[in-house]
């Protein structure tokens, strides 16, 4: 990467997110991945700090934080300039949950508010998943990850029945615009590109 490219601004999805534990937490990333760090280190040191950002949940702005009735929102927080991580706060309504799909590259979940249960699956054969283990239910405060070398193929979901809950996961590319894949229980495969929510509550 050239100087050009790292004195480039980010590109912060919204700007009412200005709150000091925020923009501290997008430097110290930013500062981590300058180094060009082996995607171990990426792991501990980025969860180290994404614990930090979750361990208060006073930041996350309220018009950024509500859910919808039909489908979890995907809020773009912050996309580096570089194309070299993305930040999302996933917002879950009551019950909501995901399809079995994959990352393509490393990522970390923070819990922000309330609580999400991970299943993971692993492949038998190649079209054939099983779950791996047992649900993984993380509380507020508390970090995971996954990756194509650790594990990224999983399924989420609300641990609520009867409430919201947030994560903020944090993704080695634009994951937006990554092509990734969806899994039908019987593991057949499906191409997808998540993109991102509005940042207005109220549009689709
Ligand atoms: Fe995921």
């Amino acid at each position: 990467m050239s100087a050009a490219q790292r004195s480039k601004p980010s590109l912060a999805a919204d700007p009412s997110i200005s709150a000091p534990r925020f923009t501290q937490f997008i430097a110290g990333l930013e500062h981590l991945l300058a180094q060009r760090p082996a995607e171990p280190r990426i792991l501990e040191e980025g969860g180290r700090l994404l614990a930090q950002l979750v361990a208060q949940d006073d930041w996350l702005p309220a018009h950024l934080a509500v859910s919808r009735a039909d489908a979890y929102r995907q809020v773009p927080l912050h996309r580096d300039a570089a194309g070299r991580f993305a930040v999302v706060a996933f917002v879950w309504g009551a019950g909501q949950g995901t399809p079995i799909h994959d990352h393509t590259v490393w990522g970390l979940i923070g819990m922000l508010r309330g609580a999400e249960y991970s299943q993971g699956y692993r492949f038998t054969g190649p079209d054939h998943l099983v779950p791996d283990g047992s649900p993984l239910r993380l509380e507020a405060g508390q970090v995971a990850a996954v990756s194509p070398s650790i594990g990224d193929v999983h399924r989420v979901r609300n641990a609520h029945d009867d409430s919201d809950s947030i994560s903020i996961h944090v993704y080695g590319a634009d994951i937006g615009i990554v092509p990734r894949s969806r899994y039908a229980e019987d593991g057949s495969r499906h191409a997808f590109v998540s993109g991102y929510s509005s940042t207005i509550a109220s549009s689709p």
